[in-house]
């Protein structure tokens, strides 16, 4: 009697997940790990980095993660964790980061990608404009800077949307370009 009960507990488990799994899969999309799909989000990625914040509902996962390095502060004093747990979060980040800059322009050296995870060494080329205040640097506007950095993205495996984002950007070289010579941790 206790057997078949838990038997019939078990087969009315398997039957609801299974269940499950199938509505899961029916929204899922199907060419998440194409090389075709990569390249989609690899270059809507690098467009919204160039300014076109009306990709980012595409390309991300509304719960998107950041995770990367310390960034100096705007007072010039110290350095801030960059803490973005979702997607308004993340275009907040970009339109902070690009404010400033007369032209922010990125570019791919090298990527590659394999099932759920993309790769790309990027290369950025920036004019200065006149109200960076990201942090505080001697350079004048309409001075030219290049840095270079790597981002390593992490799709959902259900929407293909970008899911997890690290970023290691080329910091101490950035700074360098931007003419600081001492920075404060
Ligand atoms: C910089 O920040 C530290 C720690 O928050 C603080 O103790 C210090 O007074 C600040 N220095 C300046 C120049 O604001
Ligand atoms: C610079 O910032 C000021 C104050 O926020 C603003 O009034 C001005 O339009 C900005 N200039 C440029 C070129 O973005
Ligand atoms: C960025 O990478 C390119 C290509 O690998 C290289 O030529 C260039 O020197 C790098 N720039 C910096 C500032 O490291």
């Amino acid at each position: 009697m206790k057997v078949s009960g838990i038997l019939l507990q078990l087969s009315s488990f398997l039957l609801f997940t299974e269940a499950a799994s199938a509505t899961a899969d029916s929204c899922c999309k199907s060419d998440i790990v194409s090389s075709a799909h990569h390249e989609r989000i690899l270059n809507n990625y690098l467009a919204i980095w160039n300014g076109d914040l009306s990709l980012v509902k595409s390309v991300f996962h509304p719960d998107v993660v950041l995770f990367s390095d310390r960034f100096p502060s705007s007072t010039g004093n110290g350095s801030e964790i960059t803490g973005v747990t979702n997607r308004a979060e993340f275009a907040s980040f970009v339109t902070r980061s690009r404010t400033g800059w007369a032209s922010y322009e990125f570019t791919t050296i090298r990527s590659v990608s394999s099932g759920y995870d993309i790769a790309v060494r990027w290369k950025m080329d920036g004019v200065l404009g006149k109200n960076f205040t990201l942090f505080p640097t001697p350079l004048k506007p309409g001075s030219h800077v290049t840095y270079n950095g790597t981002d390593f993205l992490v799709l959902d495996e259900c929407t293909g949307q970008v899911r997890e984002d690290y970023i290691a950007q080329d910091l101490i070289s950035y700074f360098h370009a931007m003419g600081l010579d001492a920075i404060t941790v």
